[in-house]
């Protein structure tokens, strides 16, 4: 479909879920061993179970006789759609093999085992290769190099801070397992610190990034996102409908394919993706600090910010009031300083050790704006939409421009469309120890 004002090739449907659009759910095709241990976390495995499957994994359920005390095996079972094993004697067929090795058959066919929770009890067994149970019999009988362990753990704060359960912790890591982290707060026996268990979007967040293939490892990448905010006086200000949802997609894809990502923020209320350190700011001054402080630190500079053009030159200090005469107050404007121009005119951005990706949000004639942008700010790479179809919405379309042309990524989801500009990214500072650009 043309879109009417850009005559870019544009899919222009009506929003739709990610599986009507045919993008492959997230953990499709992945199988995984979910391991409960005793905990009073596993009422929230019940929840991760759903999630997992949600994302198009299949889930096959294996708790310890402690486990069994919080939660019943007949609710996994309910929830993952398969038997429930719980004890190495279970003599039925497990992995569709009858030789009465469950500890063996279900981690041959697994993608990975995650245990949540993992208590203090099961890591100290885990940790000594003690094999007693059939999950901690599952864990030490799965092949090493194909069979990856994930650890969620899940304790009182005490438990957790013991120099014990860290030095086991810190062993099982060094024999390769993953410890996922805990959360901070309010614990179940009434104390508050850290140790609970990841919340289960944060644990199913975290298996997704697992998954995926880390095209951007080693690389630190730094993201602007959302709007600024203005301020006229103490109570008001100029702003624009940007979501920031974009620029939190392209931090999450990018943590997802092994980059450290810093994330600055303009006012928006969305929630931090998992691993990214973030960095709230309110007007394009802020924004401009925070970017130039940490830009020498960056390999990767994408600049999604929908940044205020302008500014109240003079903002009040106090409330300006109505004075009655009906005259409203006249402002006068002056002019933000381009963040991505001055980050991609530095040194670094035009060597190439510094890789800039530019935004343009236009209304009308999306190639041709969109190569004089990049063009006038000298970045190797510019992404543009059309700001009226995408602020607020959770999908785009996107048309990637840089020296060679252009490509039009079609109307989707705007992870989706974050991980498919990640791997762009990837591609073209591949195989450069600067990352080598083109500019013109
Ligand atoms: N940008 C920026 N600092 C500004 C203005 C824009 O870093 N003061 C960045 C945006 O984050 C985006 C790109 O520049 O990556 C283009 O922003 P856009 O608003 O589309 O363009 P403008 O430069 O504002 O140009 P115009 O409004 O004339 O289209």
């Amino acid at each position: 479909m043309i879109h009417p004002t850009t005559n870019q090739t544009l899919d222009t449907q009506p929003l739709q879920c990610e599986e009507d659009r045919g993008e492959p759910l997230d953990l499709a095709g992945k199988h995984l061993v979910l391991g409960l241990s005793g905990g009073i976390a596993c009422y929230k495995s019940a929840e991760l179970c759903r999630a997992l499957i949600k994302a198009g994994a299949t889930v096959q359920v294996v708790m310890t006789e402690a486990a069994g005390q919080f939660i019943t095996p007949v609710t996994m079972q309910a929830l993952s759609g398969r038997p429930v094993y719980t004890s190495q004697w279970d003599s039925r067929p497990a992995g569709g093999v009858a030789n009465s090795m469950a500890h063996i058959n279900l981690s041959r066919e697994a993608d990975a085992i995650l245990i949540a929770p993992c208590s203090a009890d099961f890591l100290a067994k885990l940790a000594h290769g003690r094999a007693d149970d059939l999950l901690s019999l599952m864990c030490l009988a799965r092949p090493l190099d194909k069979v990856p362990l994930l650890l969620a753990p899940a304790m009182n704060r005490e438990m957790y801070a013991h120099p014990a359960t860290q030095r086991n912790l810190a062993q099982l890591q060094a024999d390769g397992a993953t410890v996922l982290g805990v959360g901070t707060g309010f614990q179940a026996c009434g104390e508050t610190g850290d140790g609970r268990m990841l919340e289960p979007e944060q644990l199913l967040e975290d298996m997704i990034a697992f998954f995926a293939p880390k095209v951007l490892a080693g690389q630190r990448v730094l993201v602007t996102a959302g709007p600024t905010y203005e301020a006229i006086d103490p109570v008001r200000g100029i702003t624009n409908l940007s979501s920031g949802k974009m620029g939190f997609a392209i931090a999450r894809a990018a943590r997802e394919a092994g980059a450290e990502v810093t994330l600055v923020a303009g006012p928006v209320s969305l929630s931090t993706p998992r691993g990214v350190i973030r960095i709230d700011v309110k007007s394009a001054q802020n924004m401009l600090e925070a970017v130039v402080s940490l830009a020498p630190a960056a390999s990767v500079f994408i600049a999604t910010a929908a940044v205020a053009d302008w500014r109240p030159a003079a903002p009040s200090q106090q409330k300006i009031k109505k004075d009655g005469s009906g005259q409203a107050p006249s402002l006068t404007f002056a002019e933000n300083v381009d963040i991505l121009a001055t980050v991609a005119q530095s040194a670094a951005g035009q060597s190439g050790v510094l890789f800039c990706v530019g935004f343009a949000a236009e209304s009308h004639d999306l190639h041709e704006n969109a190569q004089a942008k990049r063009l006038r700010k000298k970045v190797p790479l510019l992404v543009g939409n059309i700001g009226p179809d995408t602020f607020g919405q959770d999908h785009n379309a996107l048309l990637l421009v840089d020296a060679h042309g252009s490509t039009a990524l079609p109307r989707a989801s705007k992870l989706f469309l974050a991980r498919r500009l990640v791997r762009e990214i990837a591609t073209r500072i591949k195989g450069t120890s600067a990352n080598a650009q083109a500019t013109t």
